[in-house]
């Protein structure tokens, strides 16, 4: 499968050279990249759901969605989320959005939009979550910022319960 089978040609090939550019510029550059990518997709015929640090992400309008590199460790991010969903035991893998398409720089993932409430009883559920991925040995790396803060816009739910939409810093111990 590739990029074509999700795009039309046009914007197939606007992400292929994206991704390469991306791949070639390893050093921070002076315009941030969320902008830049913000520029070049400008005329991209998908809606924009969100971009971090290191991915944009786009609307597919199937239920699914293309989440784009936007940074050279936004390739590393991408490929190491397609591995952790692959490895994952099916436990946890249920707290994992589905991906069910990958290449390089890009993925296909289930889209996942209805926010956590910040309601109580929450954050320990989450702790719980969080215990659960470190008994089996994966670190959940960005679902905690370091001052132990939860980081809201990693975690979706679905079907009433919290699902990990973020996970490409899950490291495997
Ligand atoms: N599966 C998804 N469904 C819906 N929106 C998503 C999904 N994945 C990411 N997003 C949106 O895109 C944003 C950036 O994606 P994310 O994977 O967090 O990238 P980064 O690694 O740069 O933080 C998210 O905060 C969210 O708003
Ligand atoms: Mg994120």
């Amino acid at each position: 499968m590739s990029l074509f089978d999700y795009l039309d040609v046009e914007d197939a090939l606007l992400v292929e050279a994206w991704i390469q550019e991306v791949e070639t510029e390893k050093y921070p550059l002076r315009k941030s990249l969320k902008e830049k990518a913000r520029e070049r997709f400008n005329d991209i015929k998908l809606k924009e759901l969100g971009c971090g640090k290191k991915r944009i992400v786009f609307d597919l309008d199937n239920g699914w969605v293309l989440k784009i590199a936007i940074a050279f460790n936004g390739i590393n991010n991408n490929q190491r989320e397609v591995e952790m969903y692959q490895s994952a035991p099916p436990r946890l893998q249920k707290r994992l959005a589905k991906i069910k398409e990958f290449g390089h720089g890009w993925l296909v993932m289930q889209r996942i939009t209805k926010p956590v409430p910040k309601k109580k009883g929450i954050k320990a559920e989450i702790k719980k979550i969080i215990k659960q991925f470190e008994r089996s040995g994966i670190i959940p790396g960005d679902l905690i910022s370091p001052k132990r803060r939860i980081r809201w816009p990693n975690i979706r739910l679905r079907k009433g319960r919290i699902v990990v939409i973020d996970y490409g810093n899950f490291k495997w111990k």
